[in-house]
């Protein structure tokens, strides 16, 4: 039988933990012929909850759970970790200025990223969900200076796939038909979900969408009016009409991430999105964690490279990393990174 994976989740007694682990545990995450050993980090506070979730996961009896560990202890729950999904986060209080926020969660990520550097396994790979997420990896990976800097992500798959959600009803197709949608920038509302690429059933979608929008010019004012900030605030809308915060969609895209970043890409599947540490390319500053089109070979994530960015799209990515750009300086001027 095969060596079990260590999958460390943080943040493991909230909301988005509790819909996370059943599914990790089921084998959705790494295949379902992967056993996987699971270490719950909480602080004190969320530590009741996080075992409570562990015994329900006995209760699931889960063959290819081959342990549970709950801790408040940093070192231990990232000693020989192989995956990391950093959720558990500091959110914004009442009256939270933006710096304070950045400190308060500088004060979670720095030392989750030393204490990375100082146990995880050599293969290691880390999707940082808490929130400001691209911001939150990028101190984790300044605290481990040994781990490979493209091994913090950040995710935007959940924007990704609000993103292909919106496109397959106006175009009232199925989402399995539709490739290559594009977030680029920030996990915020400055991001930019492009469609500009997409394609329904192998057919470039946007004169698909024109032909049903009644032209190109409603088909881009629709872009500009409705598609884009709809999924740029799809999370307000949920905690509006849900009276929650998304959670299980951010738990699926979460395992949607990392399952392909391990597995790679499904064939045919075409390109999906997520936050990783900019190489340059499209003129993003190099280290700057920004979402980019990405496909998953050979364990590793790859920036696809070589599209043709409109006039439009540019403008829409150079406004989102300039925010990240705003972020990485804030969290510099803090002494965070
Ligand atoms: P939650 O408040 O239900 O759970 C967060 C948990 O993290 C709590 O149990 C808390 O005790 C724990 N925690 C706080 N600091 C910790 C630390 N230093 N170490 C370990 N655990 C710690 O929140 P929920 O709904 O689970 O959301 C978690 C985060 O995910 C939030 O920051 C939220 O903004 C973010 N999020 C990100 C999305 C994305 O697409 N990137 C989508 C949805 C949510």
């Amino acid at each position: 039988s095969r060596t079990p994976v260590t999958v460390t989740l943080t943040g493991a007694g909230g909301q988005i933990g509790y819909a996370l682990l059943f599914r990790i545990a089921s084998g959705q995450m790494l295949g379902a012929d992967v056993p996987v050993r699971l270490r719950l980090l909480e602080i004190p506070q969320g530590l009741r909850a996080a075992e409570g979730a562990a015994l329900e996961l006995q209760d699931g009896a889960f063959p290819l759970l081959a342990g549970v560990d709950v801790t408040d202890d940093r070192a231990a729950a990232f000693d020989g970790v192989n995956v990391a999904l950093l959720v558990g986060a500091r959110p914004r209080g009442p009256g939270m200025e933006r710096a304070d926020l950045l400190a308060a969660n500088g004060g979670i990520f720095g030392p989750q990223g030393a204490a990375i550097n100082a146990g995880a396994a050599d293969d290691v790979r880390i999707v940082v969900v808490g929130n400001p997420a691209n911001t939150n990896a990028l101190i984790a990976s300044a605290h481990a200076p040994d781990v490979p800097s493209e091994r913090f992500t950040a995710l935007t798959r959940l924007d990704h796939n609000r993103a292909l959600g919106q496109l397959a009803a106006a175009l009232d197709a199925p989402v399995g038909g539709i490739r290559n949608v594009s977030i680029w920038g920030n996990h915020s509302a400055s991001q930019y979900p492009d469609v500009s690429h997409a394609t329904l059933d192998g057919a470039p979608a946007l004169p698909l969408l024109a032909a049903r929008l009644g032209g190109a010019e409603p088909a881009e004012r629709w872009l500009a009016d409705e598609f884009i900030p709809r999924v740029a605030k799809r999370g307000a809308e949920i905690i509006e009409v849900r009276g929650s915060s998304s959670v299980a969609s951010a738990a699926s895209a979460t395992i949607d991430h990392m399952r392909d970043w391990v597995g790679g890409s499904p064939a045919g599947a075409g390109w999906t999105s997520a936050a990783l540490p900019s190489d340059g390319s499209y003129g993003v500053p190099e280290g700057l964690i920004s979402s980019f089109p990405v496909e998953s070979v050979g364990g590793q994530l790859r920036i696809v490279q070589g599209l043709e960015i409109s006039a439009f799209s540019r403008a829409r990515i150079d406004a989102s990393v300039a925010e990240l750009i705003a972020e990485r300086d804030a969290v510099r001027a803090l002494g965070l990174i």
